[in-house]
């Protein structure tokens, strides 16, 4: 089972839907305008002549409102600043909307037809591919976004030693399997960079948000809890024979 071939969020708009559940994930948007705001002044500073339509791609988009709320804030950010700055025209958007396959893109463009009425200078592209690979054409971006995706990581890293009813890096977990995460993370983010480098034009900018933790403590209650939590649910479902113990290792090791 490939990592990149199943993962989705739960598609839809219904009770159990991202769609319907990501008001955390609205919030954290919401905190970051300063940072895009700023990205987007750097932008404009270091892109001339500034272009009459920008290219911006939103990485990890999934199908809920956090979408187009992301495609307004950078809207917004860029109107903002072109008043500033005594531009009357602001520039047309050409948007691309990258998730896995497996997202929910249905979903995603029956939302469209609202968010085009708002915004009439925008057009959008959905785009379905790994941002842990090449999505775009060389050059061909002025600013990406991505906001709570880069956390996931391509695989299920390779370990020597079993994470034994552990489904992510725990308090129980050995050195050498949280030394296979830090890894994993090292070699996903740099093709992730060095992917970008290649496809932002010279002057380009991204603002990437991710999912932290302040402690040394790499398996921390701050990031690791959830999952902990899920592995307990999970190893007593075990403990009842529903799923197998076989299965549930075949579910940590993503086979
Ligand atoms: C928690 S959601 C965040 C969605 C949205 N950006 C938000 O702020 O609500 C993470 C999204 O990243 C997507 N994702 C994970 N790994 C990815 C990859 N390698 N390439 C593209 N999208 C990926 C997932 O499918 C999921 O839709």
């Amino acid at each position: 089972m490939e990592v990149m071939k199943v993962l989705h969020m739960n598609g839809g708009v219904g009770e159990t839907s991202y769609a319907d559940n990501s008001s955390v994930q609205l919030e954290m948007l919401s905190m970051t305008r300063p940072i895009l705001e700023e990205a987007i002044t750097g932008l404009y500073l270091s892109i001339s002549p500034w272009p009459s339509t920008l290219t911006i791609a939103d990485l990890g988009c999934s199908s809920g409102p956090t979408a187009f709320f992301a495609v307004s804030e950078v809207i917004g950010a860029v109107e903002n600043l072109c008043r500033k700055m005594g531009h009357n025209e602001p520039p047309e958007y050409q948007f691309y909307l990258n998730d896995l396959p497996g997202n929910d893109f249905n979903a995603l463009f029956r939302a469209l037809p609202k968010m085009q009425e708002e915004e009439a200078r925008c057009f959008f592209t959905g785009v379905a591919g790994s941002f842990y690979g090449r999505l775009f054409p060389c050059k061909s971006l002025h600013f990406v976004h991505s906001s709570l995706a880069l956390q996931w990581l391509s695989q299920v890293p390779r370990m020597i030693e079993c994470n034994k009813g552990n489904i992510y890096m725990a308090s129980s977990s050995p050195k050498s399997v949280m030394d296979a995460y830090y890894r994993q993370f090292q070699n996903d983010f740099s093709v992730f960079l060095k992917c970008r480098a290649m496809e932002l034009v010279p002057g380009g900018c991204m603002v990437l948000t991710f999912v932290g933790r302040r402690s040394e403590d790499r398996s921390s209650s701050e990031c690791c809890s959830i999952w902990e939590l899920l592995a307990m649910a999970l190893n007593e479902m075990v403990s009842e024979s529903v799923p197998s113990e076989t299965v549930l290792i075949r579910i940590m090791k993503g086979t």
